[in-house]
């Protein structure tokens, strides 16, 4: 047993969805997010930048007496994971593994669908995973930009969200992909409309309940459970003023967030 909380880090609130998604898992388990809403978007960012500011984040998360990390950002996981990996040594979960694994087990004519931020669809993490799993998998890949400010926008069943999602999806339907990640922290938000554009015949990805579902199994195998059955508690940090935070992140997560704190990531 080990009642030390779980970091969980996002480049913002998005990750909200990933951290959902373990509190509904593991009820038990205290969690410290970090999201670092100061230096957000990840997704238009060079490897080297993403990989510093990971890198950065995990140093304060460690701070904070962690027994793993979580790193609920696609972006992140898709260009910093190695690096991170290699850094530290307590377990580091991302999001594209878990997603990837799913996306190969689902599909029956492996014709896959990966969308994500511009940084996650062009470092091709996706498409590398799954095709090592299922190497005769066609997978296409597509960056969905506006999707990421219609959900802060807490637009995600508006007309604009069907719109901009038809045009983004028209090329995945073409191919007649049968499954779709949805390789974004915020996408999971979207998934009704998604699920509308794509006419209900396509089986979608959530990587953020998949990554969950890998954190359990981590915590087990390495015997690293909390104590605690229910009652996990969240504490929640960000790098810049915490009231948007406060605002849209309870909406994600359906619950008022009271225990935030905003610190200086440069100066840790
Ligand atoms: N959290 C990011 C992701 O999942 C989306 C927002 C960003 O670009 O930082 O890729």
């Amino acid at each position: 047993m080990d009642n030390r909380p779980i970091g969980v880090f996002d480049s913002g609130i998005g990750g909200l969805t990933v951290l959902k998604e373990i509190t509904e898992q593991l009820p038990g388990e205290d969690i410290v997010y970090f999201g670092d809403t100061a230096r957000i978007p990840y997704g238009t960012r060079s490897k080297e930048t993403v990989i510093k500011y990971v890198l950065q984040s995990f140093k304060f998360l460690l701070t904070q007496d962690i027994k793993a990390i979580v790193v609920a950002c696609n972006t992140a996981s898709a260009l910093a994971m190695e690096e991170a990996q290699k850094e530290y040594d307590l377990p580091i979960i991302g999001v594209v593994e878990p997603g990837a694994k799913a996306a190969a087990s689902a599909t029956k004519n492996s014709k896959i669908g990966v969308i994500g931020t511009e940084g996650t669809i062009n470092s091709q993490a996706y498409q590398r995973t799954i095709r090592k799993i299922l190497p005769s998998a066609e997978i296409i890949g597509v960056a969905c930009p506006l999707f990421v400010p219609i959900v802060e926008e807490g637009w995600e069943n508006s007309d604009v969200a069907y719109m901009t999602a038809k045009k983004y999806l028209l090329e995945l339907k073409e191919h007649e992909i049968d499954t779709l990640v949805l390789g974004c922290t915020h996408y999971p938000v979207l998934r009704y409309t998604i699920d509308k554009v794509m006419e209900g015949k396509v089986t979608l990805v959530n990587p953020a309940y998949e990554t969950a579902k890998a954190v359990k199994g981590i915590l087990k195998e390495k015997n690293l459970f909390s104590s605690k059955l229910d009652g996990g508690e969240q504490r929640f940090y960000v790098s810049d003023d915490p009231e948007k935070f406060k605002r849209i992140g309870g909406n994600i997560i359906r619950k008022e967030i009271v225990s935030i704190e905003k610190i200086d990531i440069e100066k840790i």
